[in-house]
């Protein structure tokens, strides 16, 4: 069903599939550790159907992938995950929905759920046991089964949730609070902040002022506050008014940091300025003293004036991604901002310990960005920030040639004592578009050995972001 398009991301490693596969006892080379028990799963883009005009890698329709680890053993299973807009298009068989590098069509309007389709495509968070799959443009989130990977269908929180819920929300491992936020490009509130309860009570929900609508993806926690981001980045609004949807980048203007507590309000927040910037994906925050620490993968000038043609640098669309390693601090008493870059190796998608959100972080696992206009990693860095110096140590795993991977979620060592932060995992996939297959690979956490690679029953295409359940 895919058709070649210059975007690059319904081609090679991106081709998107169109079946859903259950598949046991998959062949291992080299041996699965007793202690890694769970389920890892990653979401990914993957239209149902061919796309109308151009497509956009944030388009496509949502579907889950997993592998199961139990007993040295693994086996694997994909769904597209059951969304309004997706059910809709299986009825009419066809692409109804245009993608975002599309004009805004009038007669989507009466679509169900509006004229952008709401595809759950892009994280997953796994809180009280419960899996949701959650979508970049603040959607609704939609219950995803850990046993089958079958859709049970739309949270909204005994009717709570009054709107969206964008996806990277942060679960808090010392309380299990479930920390969101909510955000919309094209009408207010542009951002609201939302805190679930362990009990899974919707306890927060409110509107944060915010003088534009820029594109916010992600968030972050420390153990006593919540740090929402707000960088000078959105649609352009003249071509707005004409239906049409560009992304404009305000190099004159800040980037910001809204600094609140964990159950505080939009009276609340505190506004930290800093150089303007775009970051798609923050790593950890953590409090040391009166200072709050924010690390992240910054893009230093998402759209520059002059773009790259050489075919190596990774784009979506107009955006240019070249993240590096990067370090906020704001200064509670002062309300100062210091700020400076930690390495200059292009990474994103990076993934921490989950039982260290929020505290000081040591290690974080980032993909390493390859040398290709659509966004592909091959190989995984270990870098450790115990050093707090430019360019710390780093581990770094190369995938093998022709491999390309995705996200590691860390699976921590069932039983373990949890007393060595790497004592566990990394879990990801890999795709090769030269040998037609994919495999997943687990690596030893603590020195970045592959500890084995596990065949999946076919090529699977690269995705967005993964989730490792422990025992699920
Ligand atoms: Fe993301």
């Amino acid at each position: 069903m895919a058709t070649a398009h210059p975007t690059g991301y319904l081609e090679a490693e991106h081709t998107p599939i169109s079946d859903e596969l259950d598949a046991t006892d998959l062949r291992v080379h080299g041996e699965l550790p007793r202690e890694l028990r769970g389920l890892y799963v990653r979401n990914s883009p993957n239209p149902q159907f061919a796309p109308i005009g151009k497509y956009h890698w944030f388009d496509g329709d949502g579907m889950v992938h997993g592998i199961r680890f139990e007993d040295g053993r693994a086996s694997y299973m994909n769904r597209w995950v059951r969304t309004r807009g997706f059910e809709a298009e299986r009825e009419a068989g066809r692409a109804l929905w245009t993608g975002i590098l599309e004009p805004l069509r009038p007669e989507a309007m009466s679509l169900p759920g509006g004229p952008v389709k709401d595809t759950a495509n892009t994280d997953l968070v796994f809180h009280r046991g419960r899996l949701l799959s959650l979508w970049w443009l603040s959607g609704t989130p939609y219950e995803v089964s850990t046993r089958d990977l079958s859709t049970i269908g739309p949270e909204r929180f005994d009717g709570k949730l009054t709107g969206g819920f964008a996806a990277h929300p942060k679960v808090d491992p010392r309380t299990n609070q479930l920390v969101f936020f909510d955000h919309s490009m094209v009408r207010r509130p542009y951002l609201r902040y939302g805190v679930v309860s362990p009990e899974g009570e919707l306890v927060r929900y409110e509107a944060i002022p915010t003088e534009s609508p820029h594109i916010l993806h992600d968030m972050a926690i420390t153990e006593n506050y919540s740090i929402l981001l707000d960088f000078p980045m959105g649609w352009d609004p003249e071509r707005l008014k004409a239906g049409k949807r560009k992304i404009a980048f305000d190099r004159g203007g800040r980037s910001r940091f809204g600094v609140l507590p964990r159950l505080g309000g939009a009276a609340d927040v505190r506004w930290f300025e800093a150089e303007p910037c775009y970051m798609y994906h923050t790593i950890n925050a953590y409090e040391v003293g009166r200072e709050i620490v924010l690390v992240g993968c910054r893009v230093r000038d998402p759209i520059p004036e002059q773009q790259d043609t050489s075919g190596g640098v990774a784009r979506l669309d107009t955006i240019e991604l070249v993240p590096h390693l990067y370090e906020w601090r704001f200064d509670l008493d002062t309300g100062e901002t210091r700020e400076r870059a930690l390495d200059d190796l292009a990474t994103e998608f990076p993934r921490i310990n989950d039982t260290v959100q929020g505290t000081r972080a040591r290690f974080t696992y980032n993909p390493r960005i390859a040398r290709d206009s659509a966004l592909k990693f091959d190989g995984l860095v270990k870098y450790d920030l115990a050093g707090g110096a430019f360019a710390p140590d780093r581990v770094v795993w190369d995938a093998p040639p022709g491999m390309f991977v995705g996200e590691a979620a860390f699976a921590p060592r069932a039983g373990g004592r949890g007393d060595r932060e790497d004592d566990g995992w990394l879990v990801t996939f890999g795709s090769s578009a030269r040998d037609d297959l994919s495999v997943c690979f687990v690596l030893d956490a603590r020195d970045m050995r592959e500890v084995a690679r596990v065949d999946l029953p076919r090529r699977i295409p690269l995705g967005f972001h993964s989730m490792f359940c422990p025992g699920a």
